[in-house]
């Protein structure tokens, strides 16, 4: 969408409030939307004639070097070695508890590794918290956040945090309310938001800030509904062909097989697999599918 189509598309109260972020000055009692609209975009123009181009991701974007995590006795992750470059969707497979989860929580930040290296754009998770938590965008497994703020002050709050200006973030939110069809919901309280409905909120908070994004989305399609899930996966793809990198753990195979370009496969904390479906299909040439790949390495295709 473009930005004129975005603001086009605004509610009332959603463009005077751009507006009054861009001081236009509103004399007149009466104005016309048409008006008003123009003068929002002449206002944008200058602005943006001084903004910097969106700035490159290093490559890799994510880097997880020979990470293990203990909880206890039991390994969670085991020596895992993981890359994704700016324009590729990963795909973290595996079944339930073979540690993609931990993985997730240990990229963002959320855990500590027991050894190990992870850098997010070059900035070690360790080292520099701040500056990799700043880099990427999180969904996690079961979405929890601020239950009393609405879904609008809960984006405008995290593009606050991020450092998004707030026309920037005004305009944004408006895309991806379009987006995800979310209009309905943008003024309810995020606790007493359905599953998927949180999902789509934390999404548009994400995409307030500036493009190319480095993503880790913990199991990011099964709440969602058939649209939404089909939109989600057309926006990925769109956002991967435009340079962002994309880290997507799952056990639904059908969506990493649809979504994703290179796989990792785990199973009880190790990774047993790794590649694009050829090179998976060809260690099991008998294999007709990546569930059948999959199937194999992990424990064997059943009777
Ligand atoms: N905080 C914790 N304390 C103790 N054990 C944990 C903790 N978090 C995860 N584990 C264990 O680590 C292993 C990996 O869990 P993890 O949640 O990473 O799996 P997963 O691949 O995300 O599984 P699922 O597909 O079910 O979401 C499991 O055996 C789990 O019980
Ligand atoms: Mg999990």
């Amino acid at each position: 969408m473009t930005q004129r189509t975005s603001i086009e598309r605004m509610p009332g109260d959603e463009l005077i409030r751009l507006a009054r972020v861009l001081k236009v000055p509103i004399v007149k009692r009466t104005i016309k939307r048409s008006w008003l609209i123009d003068e929002v975009i002449k206002e944008l123009d200058k602005r943006n004639e001084k903004h910097a181009p969106p700035t490159k991701l290093q490559s890799p974007a994510i880097l997880i070097e020979n990470v293990t995590k203990q909880f206890g006795k039991k390994i969670a992750v085991r020596s895992l070695n993981l890359k994704v470059h700016p324009g590729e969707i990963v795909g973290l497979v595996g079944p339930n508890g073979a540690g993609k989860t931990t993985t997730l929580r240990m990229l963002t930040g959320i855990i500590r590794a027991r050894s190990g290296k992870i850098t997010v754009d070059g900035h070690d998770i360790q080292k520099n918290p701040l500056l990799a938590k700043e880099r990427i965008g999180y969904i996690p497994e079961k979405p929890t956040c601020y239950p009393s703020l609405t879904a609008r002050e809960y984006v405008m709050f995290t593009a606050r945090i991020y450092g998004v200006p707030h026309e920037t973030a005004l305009i944004r939110m408006r895309e991806y309310v379009e987006l995800f069809q979310f209009d309905e919901f943008i003024d309810t309280y995020v606790g007493t938001l359905s599953k998927g409905n949180l999902q789509r909120a934390l999404l548009i908070g994400i995409f307030t800030r500036e493009p190319p994004y480095i993503l880790a989305l913990d199991e990011p399609i099964y709440g969602l509904d058939p649209r939404g899930a089909w939109n989600l996966k057309k926006l990925l793809r769109q956002l991967r062909d435009d340079g962002s990198a994309i880290l997507i753990s799952t056990h639904i195979l059908e969506v990493a097989a649809d979504l994703c370009d290179r796989f990792v496969i785990m199973n009880e904390g190790d990774v047993v697999g790794k590649g694009t479906l050829q090179e998976l299909q060809s260690l099991f040439p008998e294999a007709l599918s990546l569930e059948e790949v999959f199937l194999s390495l992990t424990g064997g295709i059943p009777e």
